[in-house]
C-alpha cells in the first residue's frame, strides 16, 4: 500500500471502533447476537459492531475529523455523501489478508428487505478477489490442507466458533476466477459447504464446475434440506458428519445436472445430454476423456455421445 492507503485503512479501524463501541449502547442489537449463538470471544474475535443511526455516525465522523471525501472513496458513505451505507445495521468489518480493515457488511435486525448491505468495491477493496475470514482461516487451511467456502458472515463466524477454523465465505457473490489464486497458494482441497436451499446448490453447481474446470480437488458438502452451515452450528449437531460425507467435484456436477431433469423422458435426457457435453466442451482434454466416461454410465450412454458436437433436435420425416 502507498502512504495514502495506510491513512484510508486507518479511517476504517477508526469507524470500526466506532461501531464496537456503539454494539454495547444498543442492548437490542447485542441480544440479536447472542440469540443466534454468538459468545462474546466470536463477537470480539469478528469485531462485530453496529452502526447506528445516520445522526450519531455523521456526529462521530465530524468529531473525529474524518475527511468526507475519504469516507465516499472508502465505501463508508454513500457516493454523493448524504448517507452512511450502513445504518442501524450490525456491522461485520472485512479483513485484507494480512487483517486490515478493507470494507464492511451489514446486516439488518429490524427485517429490512436488504438483509445484507456489503460495501461496494473501492480502491482497496475488490469483492470478487475478497474470502471473509481468510485471514483467520490461512493458518488452519495450511495445517488441514482443506479449505471450507461457505456462503456468508454468519456461516463463517458460526463455523470457527464450533471450532471449524478453515472455513472462508465469498460474499453474495459467486466464487469467481479471481479467487482462484489465492487458494491455489495453499494448495487445499477445496470444500464448498453452500446453503442447501436451489439458490445454494446453483451456486454450488457454478463454484464445482469451475474448480473441476481448472483442476482444483475437492467437493460439495450437504446439509438438511433448507439450512446453512450456520443453522447447523446453532442447531448443536455433529459437522464433522457432514464435512465426512461430502460429494467429489465431477460426481456433483454429474448428479445435480441430471436431477434438473427427468431422464426417463426421452427428450429431457437430451437437454441432460445436451447440458453436459457443453460442459465437457470446455474442460482440457485430460479431464475431458474421464468426466465423460464417467457421466456416460449415468445416462447409460456411450462416452462418444458427450464428446462429439450435438446435433440439433429436429424430427426425422423421411
Ligand atoms: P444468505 O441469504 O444465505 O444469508 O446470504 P442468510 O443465511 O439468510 O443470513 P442470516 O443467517 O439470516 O444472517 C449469504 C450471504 O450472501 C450475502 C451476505 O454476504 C450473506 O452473508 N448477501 C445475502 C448479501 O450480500 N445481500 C443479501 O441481501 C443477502
Ligand atoms: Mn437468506
Ligand atoms: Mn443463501
Ligand atoms: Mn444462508
Ligand atoms: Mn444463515
Amino acid at each position: 500500500y502507498t502512504k495514502g492507503n495506510f491513512l484510508q485503512i486507518d479511517i476504517l479501524e477508526k469507524v470500526n471502533n466506532f461501531y464496537k463501541g456503539e454494539l454495547y449502547k444498543n442492548n437490542f442489537a447485542l441480544k440479536y447476537l447472542k440469540d443466534r449463538g454468538l459468545f462474546d470471544s466470536t463477537i470480539e474475535k469478528f469485531q462485530l459492531g453496529y452502526a447506528p443511526d445516520s445522526i450519531k455516525q455523521f456526529k462521530f465522523f465530524k468529531d473525529a475529523n474524518l475527511n468526507k471525501k475519504e469516507l465516499i472513496s472508502l465505501g463508508v458513505l454513500s457516493e454523493n455523501g448524504e448517507y452512511p451505507r450502513l445504518i442501524e445495521r450490525i456491522t461485520f468489518p472485512i479483513f485484507s489478508q494480512s487483517g486490515k480493515i478493507i470494507a464492511f457488511g451489514g446486516r439488518t435486525i429490524t427485517n429490512h428487505p436488504a438483509k445484507y448491505i456489503n460495501f461496494t468495491n473501492t480502491k482497496i477493496f475488490n469483492k470478487s478477489k475478497t474470502f471473509y475470514g481468510f485471514n483467520f482461516a490461512r493458518e488452519h487451511i495450511l495445517r488441514k490442507k482443506e479449505m471450507i467456502i461457505v456462503e456468508g458472515y454468519m456461516d463463517v463466524i458460526m463455523l470457527h466458533q464450533a471450532g471449524v477454523e478453515n472455513a472462508v465465505a465469498t460474499l453474495g457473490t459467486a466464487l469467481t476466477p479471481e479467487h482462484l489464486p489465492i487458494i491455489q497458494k495453499l494448495k487445499p482441497k477445496v470444500i464448498v459447504a453452500y446453503d442447501s436451499d436451489s439458490a445454494g446448490i446453483n451456486a454450488a453447481l457454478k463454484a464445482s464446475k469451475l474448480l473441476y474446470s481448472k483442476f482444483f480437488e475437492g467437493s460439495v458438502c450437504l446439509f438438511p434440506e433448507g439450512l446453512d452451515p450456520a443453522d447447523v452450528v446453532k442447531r448443536g449437531e455433529d459437522l464433522e458428519k457432514y464435512f465426512k460425507e461430502t460429494i467429489p467435484f465431477d460426481t456433483f456436477i454429474i448428479e445435480y445436472t441430471i436431477k434438473k431433469y427427468d431422464i426417463k423422458n426421452p427428450l429431457q435426457k437430451k437437454a441432460a445430454i445436451d447440458e453436459l457435453r457443453e460442459y465437457i466442451a470446455t474442460l482440457d482434454e485430460i479431464l475431458k476423456e474421464d468426466f465423460a466416461l464417467k457421466a456416460s454410465r449415468y445416462l447409460q450412454i456411450s462416452p462418444q455421445k458427450l464428446t462429439s458436437k450435438s446435433k440439433p433436435h429436429t424430427q426425422n420425416i423421411n
